[in-house]
């Protein structure tokens, strides 16, 4: 697909994404973490004003002189931005004026590219495609954060979940490991914190088959996992207390004490056979520690990663299939114990779009893999996610290692 075809597709998704919601879903903010499929929907459009019509456009004006700062997330190099907390206040610009918004930058790019093909047009707009579809996948996490408040617990997708089969029993899979190379080969799209490609020694390590499932979470939970001080780091414990926690964010027990579990497909019963999702990096160790196991470091991850293809499925995590290494995309995002800091030789690019990463390399933890959420053909082995220790609104799930 060229790239004028690909940036229509991936334009028209967004706007799918948001069919299902009404107006009203679109507006609201449920935590600062997250922000409104409104918002979503025009900061995505204001990084093509912003980074490749102001810049390149003959003539430029722009769509709405306030929106330069309503829809500039975190750019400081671009100026003043509108409150991140303060998102869901936004009740103008209307729904009506953010899709007029998109059809507008829509039609200047295809003009754009049309007047004054270049390299470096064909590089931003690869960008802003991408930076687009991570945006996909917080409009989804978002949604169901904010649709998650509601006791009617609304179906964001109406089609009902399956349950899963049986899940193999997990299997210790052996890697030699040895000086390898890690980060993006160069072919195809990265972002920059993928780069550079180095060598990093890895030690003879086991990695498990499959993801953690929710039936072998609960036996944690039922042996007082959430209430045993030794499984957990000093912040863990002090998170888990201070929120007097005792599951993963979207489980919740019927009046008959059995557990439920919310997701973008309505409330289910816990799935034993699925793989548990939205776990903190907390969590995720914590019971790594009960299971007499560890996190993977991003390094063993990688490596290991290059044995298996990309799956997609629906919107919540599927159960295993299969001998051999499974589930390393598009079910959960996998917990790693590696902060997320730069690559040696690391160098952000000039200007505000160098804030797309770098900046954030502090206080944060490297995920891998993909989700069941992230869009297709957005994956790749070398992809680092990355988000605090107590973020549990993502598809994040736990894969175990060993040695
Ligand atoms: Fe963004």
């Amino acid at each position: 697909m060229d790239l004028r075809n690909r940036y229509a597709a991936v334009r028209k998704h967004t706007l799918a994404l948001a069919e299902p919601l009404s107006d009203e879903d679109c507006g609201a903010q449920s935590m600062p973490d997250a922000s409104p499929i409104k918002w979503h929907m025009a900061h995505t459009t204001w990084f093509f004003e912003t980074f490749i019509l102001e810049r390149m456009e003959r003539d430029f004006a722009p769509f709405h002189p306030a929106f330069r700062i309503l829809f500039n997330s975190y750019y400081n190099g671009i100026g003043e931005k509108h409150p991140r907390p303060q998102r869901g206040l936004l009740t103008r610009p209307g729904m009506a004026q953010v899709r007029a918004y998109r059809a507008d930058v829509d039609a200047r790019i295809a003009r754009l590219l049309e007047t004054s093909p270049s390299a470096e047009l064909d590089m931003l707009l690869t960008l802003g495609i991408q930076h687009e579809q991570q945006h996909q996948e917080l409009m989804l996490t978002d949604v169901k954060h904010l649709l998650a408040q509601s006791l009617l617990r609304p179906a964001y997708m109406e089609l009902p979940l399956a349950p899963a089969g049986m899940a193999p029993p997990l299997a210790w899979l052996p890697f030699e490991g040895g000086l390898t190379e890690i980060g993006h080969d160069g072919q195809g799209f990265s972002f920059d914190n993928e780069l550079p490609r180095h060598k990093q020694y890895v030690a003879p390590f086991a990695l498990a088959s499959r993801l953690v499932t929710n039936g072998e979470y609960l036996d944690f939970i039922n042996a007082g996992g959430y209430f045993n001080a030794a499984l957990w780091l000093a912040e863990g414990w002090d998170w888990v207390r201070t929120q007097n926690l005792k599951a993963p964010i979207y489980w919740f027990q019927d009046e008959k004490g059995a557990w439920q579990e919310f997701t973008l497909h309505g409330s289910q019963p816990l799935d034993l056979n699925r793989p548990v999702t939205h776990v903190s990096l907390f969590e995720a160790d914590a019971y790594a520690h009960w299971a007499g196991a560890r996190l993977p470091t991003e390094f063993e991850w990688e490596y290991a990663a290059a044995q298996e293809a990309v799956e997609t499925g629906s919107l919540h995590p599927a159960g295993a299939t299969g001998d051999g290494l499974r589930q390393m995309h598009g079910h959960c995002w996998q917990w790693t114990s590696s902060s997320y800091a730069a690559y040696p030789g690391f160098a952000a690019a000039e200007g505000a779009l160098g804030e797309y990463n770098g900046k954030f390399m502090l206080n944060q933890y490297v995920l891998r893999g993909s989700s069941c959420a992230t869009p297709e053909g957005h994956a790749r082995a070398s992809y680092r996610n990355f988000f605090p220790a107590g973020a549990r609104w993502q598809f994040t799930g736990i894969r175990l290692a060993q040695r």
